[in-house]
């Protein structure tokens, strides 16, 4: 079992292992003294791990209650959030008592944000069951739904007590899934870690899925810094953001045609082919990027001209004012943030272009 302590407004541990799911009540008396707890989750992940988690909270002494809503992003609505919060106040949930959410990071931003504003805050467990989650949106405390208007509109941050990564899980997830997850795990490597950015780009698929525990521990180390550093998003924190500016105006430009990790691969192709024009990293980026991206079976272009995307990078809620904050790559492991304004940020999404 690996142990990554992450020191934010509150501390609190992720344990890495095989099986802790079947453990999950025992290893989270340890932080919280067996109360009531509320299982949030969705129905896919209820019927796949509900029963395993809800059994080991109640033989560890918990009174254990599940909330159950649909799978998806469609769910990440004020409605399932106002469904959660009726459900512990139904169960005569207070502030001893606890959250536990499991699943992908739907389930854990809406759980997460359901025990922030709960009793005006109660504590809760991460539980991830995606390999997003388990890389990105399970540590570092956003929360949050999304409203009419955009997504993650409406949220907090809310730290959770304990994070919980069975690796069992992440290595049964379906390819789809690996892939949205190794997006994120891509653009951590480009951001701090050239070592991690070898391994992901081996040719050997045996070296890229060995180590599993050491893949996810380099990346929980990585966002951890940048979330120790600046826990409220003002500065260093918004690295994180590499490939989502371009990424983003992907993902609403096309109808949501292409995935969130799918968006950020071509984000992350193309904000490197424009740090190269614009003579902030040397030629070679590009095409490195370009190649794990292809080996991981991601895609690293799409036929979205720089045109058809600034409207909606324009929109972007990110933005502070008419100025964007990019992110931009200087090598692997290098990346410096840059502001820059409306015309600014059209030379950059031009550079980044396909011929
Ligand atoms: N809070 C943060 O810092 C942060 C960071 C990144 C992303 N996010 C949020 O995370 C969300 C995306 O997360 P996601 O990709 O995990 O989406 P998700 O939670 O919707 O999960 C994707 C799908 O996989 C299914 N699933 C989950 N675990 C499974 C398993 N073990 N086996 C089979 N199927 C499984 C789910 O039912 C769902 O249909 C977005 O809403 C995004 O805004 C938050
Ligand atoms: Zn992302």
């Amino acid at each position: 079992m690996r142990t990554i302590h992450i020191a934010a407004s509150r501390s609190y541990d992720v344990l890495l292992d095989e099986g802790l799911l079947s453990r999950s009540g025992r290893l989270a008396s340890h932080v919280l003294p067996p109360s009531r707890v509320m299982v949030i989750s969705d129905s896919t992940v209820s019927a796949l791990f509900g029963g395993i988690v809800l059994d080991s909270f109640a033989r560890a002494g918990y009174k254990a209650f599940s909330f159950t809503f649909e799978p998806g992003e469609r769910s990440k609505t004020l409605a399932t959030l106002g469904g959660a919060l009726n459900a512990l106040a139904r169960a005569g949930f207070t502030r001893g008592d606890c959250v536990a959410a499991l699943g992908g990071g739907v389930v854990g931003d809406l759980a997460g944000f359901a025990a922030a504003v709960y009793a005006r805050g109660i504590p809760f467990l991460q539980l991830p069951t995606t390999l997003l989650a388990a890389v990105d949106s399970s540590i570092g405390g956003k929360t949050a739904v999304n409203l009419d208007a955009g997504k993650n509109l409406a949220g907090a941050f809310w730290q959770p007590s304990l994070t919980l990564c069975d690796t069992a899980v992440m290595r049964g997830l379906p390819a789809h899934l690996q892939a949205e997850g190794a997006a994120e795990m891509i653009k951590h490597a480009t951001l701090a870690d050239p070592e991690l950015f070898a391994r992901l780009a081996n040719p050997d698929p045996a070296v890229r899925s060995d180590n599993l525990e050491d893949t996810l521990e380099r990346n929980l180390m990585i966002k951890r810094a940048l979330v120790q550093a600046d826990e409220r998003d003002k500065g260093v924190r918004q690295k994180l953001n590499l490939g989502h500016t371009i990424g983003h105006a992907v993902e609403t430009v096309s109808g949501h045609g292409y995935t969130h990790g799918q968006a950020v691969a071509i984000g992350l192709y193309r904000i490197a082919r424009a740090a190269e024009r614009m003579g902030y990293a040397g030629s070679g980026l590009s095409d490195s990027i370009r190649q794990v991206l292809t080996l991981t079976g991601l895609p690293y272009n799409c036929p979205l001209t720089a045109d058809d995307l600034l409207t909606a990078a324009r929109l972007d809620k990110k933005r502070d004012g008419s100025a964007t904050t990019l992110v931009v790559p200087r090598g692997i492991g290098r990346c410096d943030l840059v502001k820059v304004d409306d015309e600014g940020l059209a030379e950059w999404f031009r550079a980044g272009s396909p011929d």
